[in-house]
């Protein structure tokens, strides 16, 4: 190496919580700060993208209808710019390899030889229970919790079809928009209509809402997503009970943290 050359680049797969800087690991701001090139997913605020002051700063989110880039073109832009020695951080919200494709990235970036690194975050499908009130292993009322996707029935079928009625907690994420289906696919499976259900709107973001309710109703709940369009999760079981008492008291302890309406 020349005393001119750059050191080898190197790909960070940074998680980024669910959107509250304050809940972002100091690895993570650590790899922002340091950041020659941000590539940065629809969920992650702006205000987090920011953190890296120095680095060229890249949307590649896909959201419904709105596709910029696809897989294939991600992998393409991290492998060039690591070649070219950039310290890159590819930020995604919640943790990286819980329905982020961080496993598919980083098979991306060892079959093209180029050095990576995961840096693990905080989940919404962890986080956004927790923000509403939700405790997802409550004692003597779910002793697990299960994470599912509910962008479509082939996706969470296999594992919701084969738990018993109320054996655990359910997640659900990117099932805002299927929960009438949802419900509707539990209740057809023996869950009680009664179960406490819940939806957890832009945990930690501002304008983050919380509405509760039972399984039956939860088909018809009224979630505005709002402008911003705020990301939302499921969660259904008897643990969402407990959000009528610990809601209230989080959301005067740490007023953004949540807000609660039934
Ligand atoms: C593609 S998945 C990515 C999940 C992410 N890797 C994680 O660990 O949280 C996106 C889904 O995560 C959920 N989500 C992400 N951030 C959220 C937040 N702040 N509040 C509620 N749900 C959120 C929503 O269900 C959204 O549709």
């Amino acid at each position: 190496m020349t005393a001119l050359a750059r050191p080898p680049g190197l790909v960070s797969l940074v998680g980024a919580g669910p959107g509250d800087p304050e809940l972002l690991t100091r690895r993570a701001l650590d790899r922002l700060a340091a950041a020659d090139l941000v590539l940065n997913d629809a969920l992650v605020p702006d205000e987090l993208v920011r953190l890296a002051p120095r680095a060229r700063r890249f949307y590649v989110g896909k959201r419904a209808g709105r596709h910029s880039i696809d897989q294939d073109g991600i992998h393409k832009l991290m492998i060039r710019a690591a070649r070219r020695g950039d310290r890159v951080v590819r930020l995604k919200c919640g943790d990286p390899f819980v329905f982020g494709r961080g496993g598919e990235e980083a098979l991306a970036l060892e079959e093209a030889g180029i050095p990576f690194e995961v840096v693990p975050g905080l989940s919404s499908a962890i986080a956004g229970p927790a923000l509403a009130g939700i405790p997802v292993t409550h004692r003597g009322l779910a002793s697990g919790f299960v994470v599912v996707s509910g962008h479509a029935e082939a996706a969470y079928a296999p594992i919701l079809g084969s738990l018993a009625p109320g054996a655990a907690t359910v997640v659900v994420l990117m099932g805002l928009g299927p929960r009438a289906s949802i419900a509707s696919y539990l209740i057809a499976r023996g869950w009680d209509p009664a179960t406490p259900a819940g939806v957890v709107l832009g945990a930690s973001h501002a304008g983050a809402a919380t509405w509760t309710g039972r399984l039956d109703a939860l088909g018809a709940a009224a979630v505005d997503t709002g402008d911003a369009e705020l990301p939302g999760l499921l969660v259904i079981g008897a643990v969402v009970g407990l959000a009528a008492t610990l809601a209230p008291a989080l959301a005067a302890a740490t007023p953004a943290a949540a807000t609660a309406n039934s």
